[in-house]
């Protein structure tokens, strides 16, 4: 493998950190960017301590263009993997124009930064919810952009269209397009992890929190879908496999756009969550059925085929040993 300098922003946030750390521990040399609107800068010795280097850090926004190419134009990257950007569903709804300057406008000071610095290989962190109302298992192949939910979702399929064209006008530039479904878990060792700053909106750190007692309980949104247990189905990635995931993306970059989803292939239903955590942890969950969220899909799951064949990477930790690692990031005890 090829070792490179690359570098990774939204480095310290919660899928980032893990990867830089896969990152450094495979050869590369990583420096990273953000700006610490969701993440501490504290993470940075937690890396050093499980990598053993500390990443260079530089404390920028996106939407700085200047102070952004300052970093690029000094650092003599080789790629970038883009994981910054806003990232909570409700607040983009009421939110919508900081959504789009901030992550798609972030994204095009970026794209023009690494144009001017000759850095033509970037990794960027797309979703699954791309993909729309269609049904599961979403292949690439796919087509994207209709019936997203709301204007995060819309950030992720402009900024994939954004890369296309750059890529069409530029034909050395080298992009891949990862569709991550939805990041659960820890790094084994626990000391880093996912830490939502103000009230979460995803099912894990919900369920996590009901675990430490800062919430009451966990509402199961709809026990109606056409699903086994009637409660909905998610394709739940630890973010180690995730983390590694890039690691195999890095290796195999090509001229052009390729897209490949990041999942495990399988849906998991709320309540099949519920009764993993409390087989893992040994204790009950308290929770009460409530009606569907609004802009909800029954069942979501990757076809991860592509990933696999080409980049010879497939999701190999199970839901039960991502509850173990964010119980152990979190100081709770697992069973045993
Ligand atoms: P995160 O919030 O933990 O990390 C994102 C980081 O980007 C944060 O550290 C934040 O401070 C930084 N950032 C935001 N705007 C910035 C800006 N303008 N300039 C510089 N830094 C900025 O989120 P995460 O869960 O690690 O997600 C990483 C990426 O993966 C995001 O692009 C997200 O949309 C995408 N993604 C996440 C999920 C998920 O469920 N976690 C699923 C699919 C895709
Ligand atoms: C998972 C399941 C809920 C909370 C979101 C984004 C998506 C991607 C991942 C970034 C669903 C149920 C949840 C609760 C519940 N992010 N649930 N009670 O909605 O699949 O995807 O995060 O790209 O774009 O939309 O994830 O964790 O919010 O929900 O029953 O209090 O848990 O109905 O079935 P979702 P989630």
């Amino acid at each position: 493998m090829e070792a490179m300098k690359i570098l990774v922003t939204g480095g310290t946030g919660y899928i980032g950190s893990h990867t830089v750390v896969e990152l450094i521990q495979s050869g590369h040399e990583v420096e990273i960017l953000d700006n610490l609107y969701n993440s501490d800068a504290g993470v940075l010795l937690k890396i050093a301590e499980l990598a053993g280097v500390e990443p260079k850090f530089y404390e920028v926004d996106l939407r700085d263009k200047t102070a952004l190419k300052q970093v690029m134009r000094d650092g003599g990257y080789e790629a970038v993997i883009h994981f910054a950007g806003l990232k909570a569903v409700a607040e983009s709804v009421e939110n919508p124009l900081t959504y789009y300057e901030n992550n798609v406008g972030g994204t095009v000071n970026l794209l023009e930064a690494m144009e001017e610095f000759g850095v033509r290989k970037l990794i960027f962190s797309s979703s699954a919810t791309v993909y729309g109302d269609q049904e599961a298992p979403f292949v690439e192949t796919m087509e994207t952009g209709r019936a997203i939910a709301n204007p995060y979702g819309r950030t992720k399929y402009m900024i994939e269209e954004i890369i296309k064209d750059l890529c069409k006008a530029d034909e050395g530039f080298e992009a891949t397009i990862l569709r991550y479904f939805n990041p659960i878990g820890a790094h084994e060792s626990g000391l880093i992890g996912e830490e939502p700053k103000g009230i979460p909106n995803n099912l894990m750190p919900i369920i996590m929190k009901v675990a430490t007692g800062e919430m009451a309980e966990l509402l199961v949104c709809g026990d109606d879908y056409e699903t086994t247990d009637g409660s909905a189905e998610r394709d739940y990635i630890h973010v180690m496999d995730l983390a590694q995931g890039h690691v195999a993306a890095i290796a195999k970059m090509q001229p052009g756009v390729t897209v490949y989803n990041l999942g495990t292939g399988r849906g998991v239903s709320v309540l099949e969550m519920v009764k993993a955590f409390e087989k893992v942890s040994g204790s009950p969950l308290t929770y009460k059925i409530v009606g569907r969220r609004a802009g909800d899909l029954a069942v979501v799951y990757a076809d991860a085929s592509k990933a696999e064949r080409e980049l010879g990477w497939k999701a190999t930790r199970t839901v039960d040993e991502a509850m173990r690692d964010t119980l152990k990031f979190l100081g709770l005890s697992a069973r045993d």
